[in-house]
Parts: C-alpha cells; structure tokens; sequence
C-alpha cells in the first residue's frame, strides 16, 4: 500500500489529535501536531508579555518571531514532546491560560507564514498525518486524504472538561465551553487561513461514534486512498 498523507482539520477539542495519532501508530506513519506549534509561540509570547488580558503587541511578537525554534522529539518511551527553544513545553502549553490566548496569535499572518514552512517540510516526504486548522487547505493541498473533524459543542465541551479535570485543573464546564465557542470563532473567521473544510474534505462527525468506531472509519478511508 501507498504511504499516503492525511490531513486531519476541525474544530477544538473534537479529538483531532487522539485519533491522528491512533491512525499515524497503526499505519506507522510520522504524526504532528500543528495545534501544539501554534500554543508553543502562545507561551513565548505570555513568557515575553507580548500577550495579556488586556494587551497583545502583535508588531513585538513579529519582531522576536527569529527567537522562537520549535521542535517535536521523543521520549526514552517513545512519547513525543514539543519543544521550545530546547525546553520540553508539552505540559505548559496545555493549560487553560493558553488556550484563551491561542486563538489571537494564530490569527498573524508571519507566525502562519513561520508554522506552515516548517509543517511543510516535516511533512514532506509522505507517511504523515497532521492536524490542525488549515492542513486540507493550506498545508498540504495535495494529501490524498482529507478530513474534516467536528462534533456538537456541549459534547466537545463535556470532553475537555473531562481531560481538563482528570490532569487536576480546575475550571468550570461553563469556562470551558466559552473558550471553545471562542476559539471556534476566531479560528472560522481570521482572514489568515481560516478554518474552512477542504472541497475535497471527507466529513467525520463523532458527536455519536466511540473512539474505536473513529478509527475504524479512518482505518477504512486510508486504506483506500493508499490503493488509488
Ligand atoms: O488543535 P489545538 O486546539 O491544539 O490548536 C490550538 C489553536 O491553534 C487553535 O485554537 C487554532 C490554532 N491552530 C491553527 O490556527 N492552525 C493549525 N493548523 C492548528 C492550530
């Protein structure tokens, strides 16, 4: 079978990631994680103050772009981690405080331009699954799998809410569904590469699907693409 390229994109917390890595172990394909890029420069950007409540100085994040080298290496058990200027960020860049920033950031275009080049050479040699927000559109346009991830908002929300409280965070489900229905608008709406499906995009609702199902379904489509 052919090694192909997926495209996994979506909405937040519709599992996008969960089962892009699932597929990209069973297929013993590269996986990354765009999503985790884009919060890596998040945290720079809080570390450096570029980026508060009340304030995000775009033009200084610009500027400091050169400063900020992001890397994936994995662990003695085969974990792979994000990496921020040689620190290991996995866990920093999961916290509620950046997600609520996360969104305003990936809205600049250079930090877009930065991110895309490097996925695009990551990604560049096939046998890859990404996902994110711009993967069938913009990142790799020519994958020959392209999906389009989503599921009702109280059951995403329900879902995050659930990882969120089993790392010990404390948040309300309320806070919660807020930040997701936000970040769902700033992602649709940017000018820079919006959230868009792909013309091409198949479409994976899992409001109803358990884990496995998912993955048989992609299971499934890749191997039929890999056939074409
Ligand atoms: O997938 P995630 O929730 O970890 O992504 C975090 C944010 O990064 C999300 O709100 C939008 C942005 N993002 C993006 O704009 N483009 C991508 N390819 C991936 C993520």
């Amino acid at each position: 079978m052919k090694k192909i390229s997926v495209a996994i994109d979506g909405h937040s917390s519709c599992g996008k990631s969960t089962l892009a890595k699932q597929i990209a172990k069973h297929f013993n394909y590269i996986y990354l994680d765009t999503g985790a890029m884009y919060r890596a420069v998040t945290l720079f950007a809080i570390n450096q103050n570029i980026i508060n409540k009340d304030d995000f100085d775009k033009d200084a994040l610009i500027e400091k772009l050169p400063e900020i080298n992001i890397e994936f290496k994995a662990d003695e058990n085969g974990k792979v981690n994000t990496y921020l200027n040689n620190q290991n960020v996995e866990e920093a860049i999961r916290t509620m405080r950046v997600s609520s920033f996360v969104s305003p950031i990936a809205t600049v275009k250079e930090v877009r331009e930065k991110m895309v080049e490097l996925q695009q050479k990551m990604g560049s040699k096939g046998g890859v699954v990404m996902d994110g927000r711009d993967i069938g559109t913009v990142v790799l346009p020519k994958a020959e799998l392209k999906v389009f991830m989503t599921a009702k908002d109280e059951i995403r929300a329900q879902r995050r809410f659930d990882e969120l409280k089993e790392k010990g965070i404390d948040d309300t489900f309320e806070n919660v569904l807020q930040n997701l229905k936000e970040r769902d608008y700033i992602d649709s709406t940017r000018e820079e590469s919006p959230l868009l499906k792909a013309e091409d995009a198949l479409v994976l609702d899992n409001s109803e699907l358990s884990r496995d199902e998912q993955l048989e379904i992609l299971k499934s489509w890749v191997e039929e693409r890999g056939k074409l």
